[in-house]
């Protein structure tokens, strides 16, 4: 690999022993995926949830804080695995707390911005068109490449700190144009789209294309940021969709051809019933929903504001439970404006800078749940004993109130 004289010092330690050991990952990386070069990343999106990094993670993190390592780049991180908030109420174990506390104390050390969510470009990491970030989290890279055009693959656990040590990543994968060309056409009938049909359009298009690059037409022009959020999350999930490309809304397909000259590879059609099909086939609960579960995606402020809409002046029904999960920054901003004291008066509890997936369910004796989102609905029964309801917001709302 041709490097720099700057990624060269790193290399031979002139920056310290932790940038050293970074590049000497990414050399290796880049040598067996055959990069020609390091790319220049301009911001990080690491994990930092004991649920998934485990004691190997954990020890990552302080083993680069006691080499005294520094985050050179804009670094946000993923949702804890804990709610700080409230993990004591649901019986979170002692120890497991403790080492996502450790957890979460490395990365602040190593120079993190304390965003804990997988929106983090509602809290402050916002590239820009065209723009090399080191990015994980499959929604989030979803969100980057497809709807902001920045350049990032699924950068897994520790080649991300490796990134946000040195601020360089080896060049492929999708930093390379010739990877980010559209390879199947799909075709969206089904007229105007409900919130749940753009998580469920997600999910039909992960499963047809896999890990190719989806072209999606058809589209309502009124789709917002929180509808493609939801798309590429859902596509991300049930395939391992880390771009699309939907013309005359992401910035890519709107710069030029999304295909680059070439025919598509495949053709799908997406119409009313196979939403109405997959919708059902989400759907695996016998019994009626005992825990209610948002924010996967994190909540934006204009969903916490529809949530507060839809909560306020309503009670849970006794035995019923709604958590609905935000960032940190979100949570401030919704709180200004009253939407937290509107949820949280229904009984329902906020978790911000935690994830439902990545954590554990606790004590709670909840076994159906019900949800908004396609990807809570598809790894939840995976991750837990748990049947689920996958529904609009607004019915969700109404299978949990009154009584
Ligand atoms: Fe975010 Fe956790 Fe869902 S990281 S996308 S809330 S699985």
């Amino acid at each position: 690999m041709e490097l720099t004289a700057y990624e060269k010092q790193m290399l031979e330690g002139a920056h310290g022993p932790a940038p050293r050991f970074a590049m000497e990952v990414l050399v290796k990386l880049g040598q067996i995926y055959g990069a020609d070069r390091m790319v220049e990343v301009a911001s990080a999106q690491i994990m930092a949830h004991y649920g998934s990094l485990h004691d190997a993670g954990l020890e990552l993190a302080e083993k680069f804080v006691a080499l005294g390592g520094r985050f050179v780049i804009p670094t946000t991180e993923d949702p804890l695995s804990v709610c700080e908030r409230h993990w004591r109420d649901i019986g979170i174990a002692e120890e497991y707390a403790a080492k996502q506390e450790r957890l979460r104390r490395a990365v602040l050390t190593l120079g993190a911005q304390p965003a804990w969510t997988c929106t983090p470009y509602f809290a402050g990491n916002l590239p820009r068109f065209g723009q090399n970030v080191s990015w994980a989290e499959s929604s989030a890279v979803s969100f980057a490449n497809s709807v902001l055009g920045a350049r990032t693959n699924r950068t897994p656990a520790g080649l991300n700190y490796c990134a946000a040590l040195t601020g360089r990543m080896p060049r492929m994968g999708l930093y390379r144009p010739e990877n980010r060309r559209g390879q199947v056409l799909v075709r969206v009938d089904a007229g105007e789209m409900s919130s749940l049909d753009y998580n469920t359009l997600g999910l039909i298009i992960g499963k047809s294309v896999g890990n190719r690059v989806p072209v999606v037409e058809g589209l309502p022009d009124s789709a917002g940021v929180d509808d493609l959020k939801y798309l590429g999350a859902a596509a991300a999930s049930s395939g391992v969709v880390a771009l699309y490309h939907a013309p005359g809304l992401t910035p890519e397909a709107m710069a030029g051809d999304p295909f680059g000259g070439q025919e598509p590879l495949e053709r799908l059609r997406v119409g009313r019933d196979e939403l109405t099909a997959m919708r059902r086939e989400m759907n695996t609960a016998t019994g009626e929903a005992e825990l209610g579960v948002v924010g996967c995606p994190h909540y934006s402020v204009p969903e916490m504001q529809q949530l507060a809409g839809l909560l306020k002046g309503q009670r849970l029904k006794p035995s019923r439970e709604l958590w609905v999960y935000t960032s940190p920054t979100v949570y401030e901003l919704a709180q200004g404006m009253g939407c937290v004291d509107d949820i949280t008066a229904s009984g329902a509890r906020i978790m911000d800078g935690n994830c439902l997936i990545i954590s554990p369910l606790g004590k709670t004796p909840y076994r159906t749940i019900i949800t908004d989102s396609a990807k809570a609905a598809y790894y939840l029964p995976s991750e837990h004993e748990v049947q689920m309801i996958y529904a609009e917001t607004a019915e969700l709302v109404s299978a949990l109130v009154g009584g």
